[in-house]
This record gives C-alpha cells, structure tokens and sequence, in this order.
C-alpha cells in the first residue's frame, strides 16, 4: 500500500526530485527477470481502462482493467465524453495495479507501449498524456501502439505463430480482413463499408431491449445475442447476407441492421407490444441475425483464404487464419469460421476470450514485439498525437475486388 501511495504521488507531480525518491522507494529483485525486456502496456482507446506488464517471453507479469461496460449500457451507447471521464478516474490506479501485481518497479520497464490510434479521441488522449507524463519522469523509450495490430499480434503470445497468416479482426468498432507479413507489414484486404459486427449487434440487442431481459441485463450487446440465439430459431426469419453479389472482401452490416429493425418494428405491431418490451419472438431474431453475420462474416473470409492461396501468400505447409477482437469470442462465429478453414486446409486460431477483447496485455505484448524487431522505439516524445482513424497497412481491398473470386457455397450447418 506505501509503494502504491508513492506511486500516486509521483504520477501526480512530474519532478526530478521526486521521481527519485520514488525509484528508491521500490524493492529490487535481481535475478532472471533483469535479463528479460519488460514492457508496460496501456489501452484507453475505446470503453476499458487496461495496464499489463508483460516480459518478451510472452509471460504476463501483472495486469489490471476496468471495464466501462455496465456504465455504457445503461445509457445505451458510449458517450465520449463519459468515457473519457471515467479513463481519467481510473488509469492512475489500473497502472498502479498493473505494476504492484507484477513487482516490477518502473526502473526496471525497458519501454511503456500505449496505444494513440484508432479510436475515440477523447478516450486516447487519456492514456497518451498519462503515457507521456510517465516516460519522461522515467526517462524511458515510448512505443506508440496501432490498436489492431496489437490484437493481430496478440496470437504470437499464446501459441507460436510464424509470419505470414491471415488475420480477421471483429469487434464493436473494428471489422477487417489483413494479411499480417512481419510486426508492422500489413496488407489490408478488405473492411467493413459502414458499421463494425459489434456495433450492429449491440444495436440490435438495444432495440430488442435485452438488457430488460433477466438473463441478459449485464452482457454486452453481442454476448446477450450470443446467449439468446441459443433458445430461439434461427428458421423464423430468413436474413439475406449482405453484398452477395460484390466479388471481394469487404463487409457491410448496417443495411442488415436495418431490416432487423423493420421486422422488429413489425413483430411489435403484430405482438401489440410498446417498443421497449421484450418481444415473444426476440430469441428468434437473435439466432437468425447471429446465423446471417456467421454467414457474411465467413464468405468474405473464404475469399480471402482463396486470394491468399492464389496469389501464394500464406505458407504452403501451414496456412493459418486468426480470428480475434471482441466478436470473435462468439462460439457460433467461430464454427462458422471452421466450417471455413476445414474447407481450405487452414489452421484456425483464436486468443482465449480474455484476450480477444480490449486488455493491456496486448499492448503491452506489441511493444515486446516492436522492441525485439526494433520498430518504432522514440526516445523523444516531442510531437507525437494520437490519431482517432487511420488504416492499417497497406490498402489492396481493389486489387482483391479485381481478382473477384467466386467462393465455393458451403454448407453452414452450426
Ligand atoms: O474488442 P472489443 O472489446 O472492443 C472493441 O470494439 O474494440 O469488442 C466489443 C464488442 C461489442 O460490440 C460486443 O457486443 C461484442 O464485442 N461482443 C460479442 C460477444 N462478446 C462481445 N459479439 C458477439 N458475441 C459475443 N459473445
Ligand atoms: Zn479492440
């Protein structure tokens, strides 16, 4: 508890002086650890307050999180400036956590990774400044972290992924499809054109007022759906896949979103129900949309499994797609997927739950990854801002689109 309250201290006034007596203030442990680079690792990006210290053999140290989650549903969405306020109040102690279960003393991190894009600008400028504030009290190397590649890379801590394979990133604000060559070489081959899987699904769950349900009322948008499809049938309704007839690898779900809110609308009438209650046949919806988003998801991904192999650009022997971000944690997505990557002779791979989803760890691992291929280590802070949008890697969604590769009808029998 002292270390902590000398910690809070120190984070709190950036001197000299004090950044000594603080340095002092911790025990040291020699020993195996010091031979090992230790990185710190912060995420604000989105709605969770997250630190880890994780060592460059993959072992997390410490770690700490707070969720925003409980907060957001009530209001029904994230409000920026809300989540914001609530990284404020926490990150102090989160880090602090972080560091004080893990006992390492800052001295001993080697960097501080922290991510400074995409996301809510409101929410990254709360880690960035605290981030920023830190090193130069330590006088420790930064590493300014891309938040999807940090889950892109997240694989390579739980199980040995070699460069190239195929990464598919879906979560409530991120929908992708990468070739991921080396730390930082992506080639993006398709997006989502409007909204994130997440984010529909979070949408429809609101409009189906799940969180009223007694099963349902302190899961995410998509976990209530994922749970709820489970009772209902998926037969009820039949939910066209989006952009059937576009040829390439790119994603659309608010057009899906839409319908879903029509036939809602409808079932309301028919039901003779207010909007706001929960509807007979809401378990139903649940399963049709989860099967729909299992479906495109899972087309635009064989595509590009297909382009990968034509082009030669995954490995010969041992092809593998990762799936990671918050969706992929949906158990129904992921057999969709298999079905997939049964079909073309890939190597499924998904982080554990925990890990799929917003953490520290994953950032912190990304600076271990970028210190250890000695990529985009600063030693001066002078400029750096972070950046709500921007892309990752390099956009060849056209060339993929051009190629227009016509997918194989599988059986999706979930
Ligand atoms: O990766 P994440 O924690 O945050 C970002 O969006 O970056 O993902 C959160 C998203 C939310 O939209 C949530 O509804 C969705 O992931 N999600 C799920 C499941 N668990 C979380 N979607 C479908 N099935 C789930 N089991
Ligand atoms: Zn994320």
């Amino acid at each position: 508890m002292l270390i902590l309250n000398k910690t809070a201290r120190v984070f709190s006034t950036p001197s000299k002086r004090k950044i000594c007596e603080f340095l002092r203030s911790f025990h040291f442990h020699p020993g195996k650890r010091l031979f090992h680079k230790l990185v710190l690792g912060i995420e604000t990006s989105c709605d969770d307050t997250a630190a880890a210290v994780v060592d460059e053999t993959g072992n997390v140290l410490g770690e700490a999180i707070h969720s925003q989650t409980e907060v957001h549903l009530k209001t029904g969405g994230i409000i920026p400036p809300v989540a914001q306020q609530l990284h404020r109040e926490n990150i102090q102690r989160i880090v602090q956590e972080a560091l004080s279960a893990s006992k390492v003393s800052p001295s001993e991190l080697s960097a501080v990774a922290t991510t400074i894009k995409p996301g809510l600008a409101l929410s990254l400028g709360v880690g960035l400044s605290f981030s920023l504030q830190l090193v130069n009290q330590l006088k420790k190397p930064f590493i300014p972290i891309h938040h999807m590649e940090a889950h892109a890379l997240t694989i390579r801590l739980t199980n040995k992924v070699e460069f190239p394979f195929l990464v598919l990133l879906i979560s409530g604000g991120h929908c992708l499809l990468a070739l991921v060559r080396g730390v930082s070489d992506f080639l993006l081959l398709g997006k989502s054109l409007d909204i994130a899987p997440g984010d529909m699904l979070d949408k429809v769950a609101r409009r189906l007022s799940l969180i009223k349900h007694p099963e349902c009322s302190t899961m995410s948008g998509g976990k209530a759906i994922e749970h709820l499809a489970k009772q209902g049938n998926k037969l009820h309704f039949d939910f066209k896949p989006p952009m059937q007839r576009a040829k390439n690898c790119d994603f659309s779900f608010s057009g899906l979103q839409h319908v879903i809110d029509r036939i809602i609308m409808q079932k309301e009438k028919e039901e003779g129900i207010e909007k706001g209650q929960i509807l007979s046949s809401a378990a139903d919806i649940a399963a049709a949309v989860q099967h729909t988003t299992a479906c495109h998801i899972a087309k635009r991904t064989h595509r590009a499994i297909l382009f990968c192999k034509q082009r030669d650009l995954l490995c010969q022997s041992n092809a593998v797609l990762v799936v990671s971000g918050g969706v992929a944690s949906n158990l129904y997505i992921r057999k969709a997927l298999e079905i997939v990557t049964n079909a073309t002779q890939c190597t499924l791979l998904c982080p554990p739950p925990k890990l799929c989803t917003d953490n520290g760890i994953m950032i912190a691992w990304n600076g271990i990854e970028r210190l250890r291929a000695g990529l985009g280590i600063l030693h001066d802070t002078e400029g750096i801002r972070y950046e709500p949008k921007c892309p990752l890697g390099v956009d060849i969604s056209k060339e993929v689109g051009e190629a227009a590769i016509k997918v194989p009808r599988l059986n999706m029998k979930i």
